[in-house]
């Protein structure tokens, strides 16, 4: 298997956790790049649910090496209560199995506080984030004065980031929000403990891959959130604060454009969100109860219920442009089972326009109102389904009319959370 980039399709939740489970067998590494414990990816292995924030989901083939890319932003408590859930479940994931960038940049108290006194702040106009303070870590990132791993070998350069931080972060939290300023101690406390355990976890990922590479490895790239969670293309301003398309795979990890060989879009059958920002297919209804009930859709992280609706053809179409994706995995299929007809939205209406991507404009999705196909639905359940011709003859013309209008294969399709609940053609 050549390098493999793997990335949501859609508002994030497509399922990618499970599918990335399953081809981390065939690779060396298993890489993320962007986002934080924002993230959740649920695996399921032999009746255990593992639910993975921030480590990426290949940790449970033993084989395979796990490492998180400068891209990353980083919880230290929670990557340290992660790693020991996992472990007490017998999973190993020690120093030689989990290698962290020490380029990843660090969501420091001040980050989380921030990210919820902003939401409260911002009343019906919020964003719904998941309020693990990814925003805030990215904007000090951007704005220069962020802490790195690297900088925990030297805490006299954290204390005076620190410092630095509070004398503004102080004014903004007591000042604008009403809340009870932190002190330098606070935060020192709440990442001392870990920076030591992390220590021996640390790496030049991109040096570990180009040695990966150079004994013959494969790399799997890991995506988190979606495509229209993007900072740049996605429904700005209701978006996750990093890059998901797969072309920062290799800016979030160090490794060349040139090496992300393949591109596979995950999708979810049909569309979910969670938080606040305009989704076209939603269905409020029956339809909608039907796919939160029977795909248990609530957010891994937060217990959110998701907002459910129809497939969005127009999400999709421009998820394969903006990431090259080369081929489908396509999940959930199994959640549609006995829903009477199904739907498809093709195109929208925009302004007394038929348009085949979405508008550009902010709110223009919002605006914009969908075009649907209708396809016949079908009533078995998928239990038991391994292959493609085992399908009904209306899941199957589903499928088919998913790749014709996405215009790429569909190389896998999802019935059922378990491994071996996958079909691939
Ligand atoms: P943030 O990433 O916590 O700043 O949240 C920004 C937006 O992205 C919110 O709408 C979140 O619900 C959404 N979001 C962040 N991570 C995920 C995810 O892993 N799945 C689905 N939505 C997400």
């Amino acid at each position: 298997m050549p390098n493999l980039v793997v990335i949501g399709t859609q508002w994030g939740d497509e399922g990618k956790g499970k599918i990335v489970d399953l081809l981390a067998a065939q690779v060396a590494a298993v890489v993320r790049f962007q986002g934080g414990h924002n993230a959740g990816h649920t695996v399921s292995v032999g009746g255990e649910e593992y639910k993975l924030r921030l480590i990426p989901s290949g940790i449970l083939h033993p084989g395979t090496i796990c490492m998180l890319g400068n891209g990353v932003v980083l919880d230290l408590e929670e990557l340290c209560a992660e790693i020991d859930a996992l472990v007490a479940r017998g999973v190993d994931v020690g120093p030689e199995r989990l290698r962290i960038s020490r380029k990843c940049h660090l969501i420091l108290p001040y980050h989380r506080l921030l990210d919820k006194a902003r939401e409260n702040f911002k009343g019906d106009g919020k964003i719904g984030t998941t309020g693990r303070g990814i925003g805030p870590c990215y904007e000090d990132k951007a704005g220069r004065c962020g802490v790195r791993v690297c900088d925990l070998e030297d805490m006299d350069l954290v204390r005076r980031k620190i410092r630095l931080a509070l004398d503004e972060k102080n004014v903004l939290l007591a000042g604008l929000y009403s809340q009870k300023p932190l002190t330098e101690r606070e935060v020192l406390e709440r990442i001392e403990g870990s920076a030591a355990r992390i220590q021996p976890y640390l790496a030049d990922i991109s040096e570990e891959m180009a040695r990966v590479e150079g004994a013959g490895g494969e790399i799997l790239f890991e995506g988190a959130q979606g495509s229209h969670l993007d900072i740049d293309h996605g429904t700005y301003p209701f978006v996750t604060s990093s890059s998901t398309v797969a072309g920062n795979a290799a800016a979030g990890s160090g490794i060349g454009p040139d090496h992300l060989h393949r591109v596979l879009g995950v999708v979810k059958a049909y569309t979910t969100r969670v938080g606040s920002g305009a989704m076209p297919t939603e269905q409020a209804g029956e339809i909608g109860g039907h796919l939160q009930k029977k795909g248990a859709e609530f957010g891994t992280v937060t217990g959110r219920p998701r907002r459910c609706g129809w497939l969005d053809l127009v999400i999709l179409r421009e998820s394969v442009r903006l990431s090259g994706v080369n081929s489908l995995a396509v999940t959930k299929l199994d959640v549609l089972s006995g829903l009477p007809e199904l739907k498809i939205c093709v195109a929208y209406n925009y302004r007394g326009r038929v348009v085949e991507y979405p508008p550009q404009a902010e709110g223009g999705l919002g605006e914009s109102v969908p075009v649907y196909e209708t396809l016949g639905g079908w009533t078995r359940s998928l239990d038991g389904i391994r292959s493609f011709a085992e399908l009904p003859a209306a899941a199957r013309d589903y499928v088919r009319r998913l790749e014709e209008l996405a215009e790429r294969p569909v190389s896998m399709v999802s019935v059922g959370p378990e491994r071996d609940r996958t079909i691939m053609r």
